[in-house]
């Protein structure tokens, strides 16, 4: 199987709204933790369609273009519709040995994706003005979210402890600060058993057709209406240079 991310391009932003109060509520801690001056230099890591990255521009009257780092060729084409967002079709460890400036870093549910986190954290530490700040935004590794068993165990192996990234942010001088924050929503079945099926998740990606219907099976099998309550997670954190 290819890049995952490369295979859910084109449907990424609708299997991933939630809805637009989900997006309220997600920019307004982003705007809160990241406290953006107009003139900051703002990059968004695995910024993917970039539909963040134009909104959080938009919502802090961002005078420079963004930038938007996206590994995945199919993502980043997406993204550069917009034309005031700047694109590297490139991964964090690669960008982040760029010689650039910058203010504030986003890193939204992907830190579990980079490989060489303790070169991407000096490295941004180096390139950071002073005053600036990271913000990286994940889920716990119990995740809550009605998937079925196999999936939450899936889950539970590819995200690594949030409490390790503070140890590593850390260790190269930033100043840590954890928030958590939950959003309780609803979606119907169908919905939900669609993006299941669109695997919206990358630990969805592993799983054959027959597993994925065999999994929305027992996530029926759990719930009494066609109506599905879900809690989802954030742990926001915060390193300041
Ligand atoms: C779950 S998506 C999040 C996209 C976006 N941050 C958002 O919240 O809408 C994760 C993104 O991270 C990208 N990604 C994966 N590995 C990466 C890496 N090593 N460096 C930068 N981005 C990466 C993926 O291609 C994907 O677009």
């Amino acid at each position: 199987m290819g890049n995952h991310f490369d295979q859910i391009a084109n449907v990424y932003d609708r299997i991933w709204h939630f809805s637009n109060n989900y997006k309220k509520w997600m920019l307004t801690h982003i705007l809160e933790f990241l406290k953006f001056d107009v003139y900051d230099n703002f990059v968004d890591i695995g910024g993917g369609t970039g539909a963040y990255t134009k909104s959080i521009c938009d919502k802090a009257h961002l005078v420079n273009f963004p930038y938007c780092v996206e590994p995945s060729l199919e993502m980043s084409n997406v993204a550069k519709i917009n034309k005031d967002i700047k694109i590297f079709n490139e991964d964090a460890n690669c960008f982040s040995k760029r010689a650039l400036r910058y203010d504030k870093v986003l890193l939204k549910e992907v830190v579990h994706h980079i490989k060489n986190r303790d070169d991407l954290w000096f490295d941004l530490y180096d390139r950071l003005n002073e005053g600036g700040k990271i913000l990286i935004i994940t889920r716990p590794r119990k995740i809550k979210m009605p998937l079925f068993d196999a999936a939450k165990k899936v889950f539970f192996q590819n995200q690594p402890p949030y409490e390790l990234f503070i140890d590593e942010l850390e260790a190269v001088g930033f100043k840590v600060d954890v928030k958590f924050d939950s959003y309780f929503f609803d979606l119907s079945l169908e919905t939900w058993s669609s993006m299941i099926r669109k695997r919206f998740m990358s630990n969805l990606g592993k799983f054959s057709c027959e597993e994925i219907e065999e999994g929305i099976e027992e996530i029926k099998s759990n719930i009494k209406s066609n109506v599905i309550n879900i809690e989802d997670d954030i742990i926001f954190i915060t390193a300041s240079k």
